[in-house]
């Protein structure tokens, strides 16, 4: 894998590669491209560091639309159109990319996410009057696996600041209105993939989206939370590679 960066507006945007190949994945909250190791390394592409995270430049936030354009714009200069995978505020950031810069999107991988990401109030404050304990809480809902939350316990301490930043963007991203009314309408093919157990965005999220998105499909991938990708990294990659396949083949 490699690193490289491109510059949008100023601001530089910092990315794992592997293989020229037309797939860009967008992490959530307070992670960075690392997460997506194991879908890049199998299947190659992009994984992005957002603003704000990871070796990505800082920038002032203050919708999730922000973080969409920096994503159209890198897909813009390096791809001109790609599929783009999300992960929860990820996911969020790739509806809106497709909302408001359909032109650069082939398709749509939506994981663990939703049309409206409400945050629990506990996180909210909790993470600022105590971070140690809340993000505790966080990862125990985040994963099924005890031991690779632990892992992550200090990184995402040490991160609380931007993950309250993530969630509080999170808990204003609200596209359920719009899709249920269709003046919200995905018409590219879209795969949905969730754990059986994620309790951050639970099944029903990804079943509102499969009634809502008419050329979708609905990967449930079972004794797996929050962050499946890196839980079950093959069954999310064989979903991924058997969608890729289908569509683009
Ligand atoms: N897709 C489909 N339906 C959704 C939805 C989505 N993305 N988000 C909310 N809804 C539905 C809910 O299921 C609920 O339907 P119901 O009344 O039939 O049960 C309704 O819309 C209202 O839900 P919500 O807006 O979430 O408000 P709430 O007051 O019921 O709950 C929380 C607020 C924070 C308790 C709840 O959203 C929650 O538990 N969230 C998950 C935990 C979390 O913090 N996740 C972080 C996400 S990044």
């Amino acid at each position: 894998m490699e690193r490289g960066e491109v510059f949008v507006s100023g601001v530089r945007i910092s990315y794992l590669k592997w293989k020229e190949f037309p797939i860009v994945y967008i992490h959530g909250s307070a992670c960075d491209a690392t997460i997506w190791k194991d879908q890049v390394e199998e299947i190659g592409g992009y994984a992005l560091d957002l603003p704000n995270h990871g070796m990505s430049d800082k920038v002032e936030v203050s919708r999730i639309d922000d973080y969409a354009y920096f994503v159209a714009k890198f897909v813009e200069k390096k791809l001109k159109k790609a599929v783009l995978v999300g992960h929860s505020l990820g996911g969020a950031v790739i509806q809106k990319v497709y909302e408001n810069y359909k032109e650069v999107v082939k398709a749509l991988i939506l994981i663990g996410t939703g049309a409206r990401l409400r945050v629990l109030p506990d996180f909210l404050i909790g993470l600022k009057e105590r971070p140690r304990e809340t993000v505790k809480i966080f990862l125990k809902y985040a994963f099924s696996n005890e031991k690779i939350a632990e892992k992550f316990l200090d990184i995402f301490v040490e991160r609380s600041f931007i993950l309250l930043k993530d969630l509080i963007l999170c808990d204003s991203f609200d596209l359920l209105d719009k899709y249920r009314s269709g003046e919200f309408r995905i018409e590219v093919p879209t795969l949905i993939i969730v754990g059986s157990e994620d309790k951050l965005t639970p099944v029903k999220y990804s079943q509102f989206f499969k009634n809502n998105i008419p050329s979708s499909k609905l990967v449930v991938i079972e004794n797996a939370s929050h962050m499946v990708m890196i839980e079950k990294p093959k069954e999310v990659n064989d979903a991924i590679k058997e969608f890729l396949r289908i569509n683009f083949v």
